[in-house]
């Protein structure tokens, strides 16, 4: 049964299909690919030897068992025969330039330096091998933004070298690009290689996902999900992304494709939407119809080519221009089709709602301030594969002016800014934003919960209010004040509370709370597979960006659904992910964990994974709540927007992810947003999250993230500013119970600025939620067949190879830091020979290295034989030499004791290492037959 339940096999067959549908072919001349059966290929570049499975960061330490390359895979494919010759050139060559890690969080260059190659080689390999092969790779990450130099964003001058030689030697240069993210594409133009593809970041099984495109097993189907421009300063966020303090959202709705479209349509490489197949479809609307809820587009797609493959039906909006001002397209609706045979056809059915095409008035121009509304002309719908090609093939009428919803002004702008719009003839504008005219802080003192009155103790358990005994408000009213204070504290990272090496633990962190039933709820990173920095083991997952290139709902769902039973399996009720920011620029940093420039993308995306790991009692938590749209400064950089934009734009995707996909645990991002940071921004949370969203379950912080008062900076400690705006937890502290984090939680409740019904309120959310995971069958004991299951799978760990230390233990014996490999997933085992029985103490004295950033993570795990003792996360603040001690709670009895200390992340120093003595069991044994005399 347990085979069945969680049948890996069936998982990375799952995940190496949608890297193959993730892929996009942007260029294939003379159909280079598919690759014949037989073609002789040479592979160039060094990515061949450093496949990129992610970015890095959180959202990149999945623990793998194993990555397949493109080069894995190609080798472990008959079908062809790779160049010997030059792949020995770059295989000696990288053993003189080995992969640079960098130290900590943010650190790893985002490329490696390259091959240069000599056009010797080069002609060599030609005369070997007909088709040439060419990988590039891109990382990036935390902390740390792209940009738009050589290395990042732009090629370096080995990779054009590269380009230039293979390109003009080969008549068929196909180019890979393993990154995770849109880069400069001019290169295309100057080498004219013959075929081009972007394959993303494709996580443990990306190189066979890769490989069935190349060999033809599947036809590409991946679609742009952003529009490639000529240059990065065709961007209209560039002008304003990197600044220090203030991010200013100047093109307002004008985001990716919304932009290019409407102003700047010659600018664009390649549109969104955009990706060729191996086959070609006829895609043509049968019928449009519209009912009270929306639009029905019906599609029929016929595949016109010779070889089996799925199409995407776009379908694109025109709204009049109106007063407000509208892109020139905007995706309402989108579907993949199955696998159509050659000659098959299909119907796709497209239900568009009213509120798809709507655009959200925060000014009043329309007559009708804060809502969504139609505004009164003709709709035009444009269906087809992309962007730029999408055919007109209906349209709608409004003869007046359709209100519907009317909202609140929520998080509108307090600095003024002039922003982007489109005139009504069409061109481009700038206007002065609306600023906020509503105070959130008076809006909150009128909607102050009711405070219950403290009952005490009453013997009341979580349970009783699941089984109707009594409600949620009597069982709240028996927690004390300490209850409520210590219960917003999360605590992590790696808390022994919950499952080991994981990001946080929450809900039940005292044994008070424990004692009313509370469960202790465990959240893990995330979004592409399950993080555990003791060095479990997890599948990694394809990345954001490649996942959102597959448009598929479908599939989404079915791979989240094994993600789902394999956090289940780990008892995590919660993945850290997805992650649903949108790609407003280039150059932010955790692209590749997100899907897309558009909201509408990304929203269904986000849903359709959460439903997937709702299939198996656990969630999804969608971060960053909002406009983490740069990684420098991220704690500090503002988010300058206005409310349309936030609404169309930034908070459309976690909207839907709300209304469709049941969320239920959101993470707030770090960044203010016009003056409030995320965390404690109450019409962020509470306004539009709840009141408006119908949102009913928790929110969380980032990690170690800042919450502000009105006018004032954010600051870590300050959690009364985040419970007053119903952000329910703060991640992480040590210690809830001690407030070893020294946070006012507690001082604001006794000084009021946080009522006790604003707590009470928190502590709700908290249970409620936590009354729908598997953490609460837990805690009452009760173990589903499932989870019985799950639990009797053991899986293969792998043999690990052990390199001995000995170490001769007489009394205290000491291991010098330089024996540490402290590089990223790196251990250090060792033997150690004990000449006395008895209990011992290991001490630990780490730093983190100079150069990380402040709130770089670096996780280092001990464990004794094969069990964990303790995994310690120092940030990167902790430049100071830290001791930690573990005292061995079984002694040591045998001759050898094994150990191994393990880094998550590299970017540590280890000072030395200790085994120490503390009581001789000999000695024991003497006094006992001592006593006896
Ligand atoms: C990241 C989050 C992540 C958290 C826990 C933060 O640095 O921004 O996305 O979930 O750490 O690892």
């Amino acid at each position: 049964m347990s085979e069945l339940i969680y049948d890996l096999e069936a998982y990375k067959a799952k995940a190496r299909q949608a890297v193959a549908e993730g892929v996009v072919l942007l260029k294939n001349d003379d159909n280079v690919l598919p690759l014949k059966q037989g073609s002789t290929v040479a592979l160039f570049g060094r990515s061949q030897f450093n496949y990129y499975k992610s970015g890095t960061g959180s959202g990149g330490l999945v623990n793998t068992k194993y990555v397949v390359s493109i080069l894995d895979a190609m080798e472990s494919d008959e079908g062809y025969i790779l160049n010997q010759y030059i792949k020995g050139i770059y295989s000696d060559w990288i053993k003189e330039h080995p992969f640079e890690k960098g130290a900590g969080w943010g650190q790893e260059p985002w490329s490696q330096e390259e091959m240069p190659l000599s056009e010797e080689w080069v002609k060599q390999a030609r005369q070997q091998s007909e088709t040439a092969i060419i990988i590039i790779g891109r990382t990036a990450g935390e902390d740390q933004d792209n940009s738009a130099k050589e290395g990042s964003y732009l090629l370096t001058e080995a990779e054009e070298k590269m380009l230039q030689l293979v390109c003009s030697e080969f008549e068929r240069s196909i180019v890979l690009l393993n990154v995770g993210n849109i880069i400069d594409m001019k290169w295309v133009e100057r080498y004219n290689p013959t075929a081009v593809m972007y394959v993303w970041h494709g996580g443990q099984e990306g190189g066979n996902g890769v490989l069935d495109v190349l060999t033809g097993k599947v036809s590409p189907s991946g679609r742009l999900a952003d529009t490639i421009a000529q240059d990065i300063l065709d961007y209209p966020s560039t002008a304003n992304h990197g600044d220090e303090k203030r991010n200013v959202y100047v093109e307002d709705i004008y985001v990716g494709y919304r932009y290019f479209e409407t102003f700047k349509k010659e600018s664009v490489l390649y549109p969104f939407g955009y990706g060729l197949s191996y086959t070609t479809f006829d895609t043509s609307v049968t019928q449009v119809t519209q009912s009270n809820d929306g639009i029905t587009i019906t599609a029929s797609v016929t595949n016109t080519g010779s070889i089996a493959g799925k199409q995407v039906v776009q379908v694109y909006c025109q709204a009049p221009q109106g007063k407000l001002g509208k892109p020139a397209r905007v995706l309402v609706g989108f579907a993949k089709t199955e696998e159509l045979q050659s000659g098959e056809k299909r119907e796709v059915e497209l239900s568009i709602p009213y509120r798809a095409l709507a655009s959200y008035d925060d000014s009043g121009v329309t007559g009708n301030k804060s809502a969504w509304v139609l505004e009164a002309g003709s709709y035009a719908f444009y269906v087809g594969d992309n962007v730029r090609e999408a055919q007109l093939s209906g349209s709608i009428e409004f003869k007046e002016l359709q209100l519907l919803e009317q909202c609140q002004e929520a998080m509108a702008p307090i600095t003024e800014f002039e922003r982007m719009y489109c005139t009504e003839d069409g061109k481009l504008a700038y206007q002065p934003v609306p600023l906020q005219s509503v105070d959130p802080q008076a809006r909150r003192l009128e909607n102050l919960p009711e405070e219950i009155q403290y009952t005490g103790d009453k013997g009341y358990k979580l349970a009783d209010v699941n089984s109707g005994k009594v409600s949620m408000d009597e069982f709240i009213a028996q927690l004390s004040d300490e209850d409520l204070v210590t219960m917003v504290r999360g605590e992590g990272m790696c808390s022994p509370k919950v499952t080991p090496g994981t990001a946080g633990a929450f809900g039940g962190v005292t044994d008070k709370l424990t004692e009313f039933g509370i469960p202790t709820a465990c959240c893990a990173d995330g979004p592409s597979g399950i993080r555990m920095d003791n060095g479990n083991k997890a599948f990694s997952l394809p990345n954001g960006a490649c996942l959102g290139s597959t448009f598929n709902e479908a599939l989404q769902e079915e791979l989240y659904a094994y993600q789902g039973l394999e956090l289940r399996k780990n008892a995590i009720e919660t993945l850290l992910g997805p992650g649903i920011n949108i790609h407003r620029s280039p150059l932010n940093g955790r692209n590749f964990e997100y899907f897309s420039e558009d909201p509408l993308l990304t929203g269904r995306m986000a849903a359709a994974q959460l439903r997937g790991m709702h299939q198996y009692g656990v969630t999804g938590t969608i971060k960053h709540f909002a406009c983490n749209s740069q990684e420098m400064k991220r704690h500090e950089v503002e988010a300058v927007v206005s409310e349309r934009a936030l609404r169309e734009i930034y908070l459309r995707g976690f909207e839907i992810a709300v209304k469709e996909g049941e969320c239920v645990s959101i993470m707030t991002a770090y960044n203010p947003i016009n003056g409030y940071w995320s965390a404690s921004n109450y019409d962020l949370n509470t306004t539009i999250l709840r009141q408006e969203w119908g949102f009913t379950g928790i929110v969380m912080t980032d990690w170690w993230a800042k919450g502000n008062d009105e006018g004032k900076l954010g600051d870590r400690k300050n959690i009364a500013a985040m419970i007053r705006a119903q952000n329910d937890l703060y991640m992480v502290v040590n210690d809830a119970a001690t407030n070893s984090h020294e946070d006012n939680s507690q001082q604001a409740l006794k000084d009021g600025t946080v009522t006790r019904g604003e707590y009470q309120r928190t502590a709700k959310n908290i249970c409620n939620y936590l009354m729908t995971t598997v953490a609460f069958n837990r805690i009452q004991g009760i173990e589903s067949e499932l989870d019985k299951a799950l639990s009797a799978i053991r899986e293969d760990e792998g043999d690990v190879v052990l390199e001995m230390l000995p170490i001769n233990v007489d009394q205290e014996a000491v291991i010098p830091g330089e024996t540490f490999n402290t590089d990223r997933g790196e251990s250090t085992h060792f033997q150690a020979l004990i000449t006395e029985r008895g209990f011992y103490q290991l001490e630990l004295t780490i730093r983190a290295a100079a150069g990380n950033s402040e709130l770089a993570q670096l996780p280092v795990s001990i464990f004794r034989d094969s069990s964990l003792l303790k995994t310690i996360t120092l940030t990167g603040a902790d430049q100071e030499w830290n001791v930690f001690t573990i005292d061995l709670e079984q002694p040591l009895v045998m001759n050898n004791a094994y150990f191994r200390v393990m880094f998550g992340q590299s970017g540590m120093e280890v000072k030395d290492f200790k085994i120490r003595l503390t009581k001789s069991m000999e000695e024991e044994i003497r006094k006992f037959f001592a006593s006896q005399v």
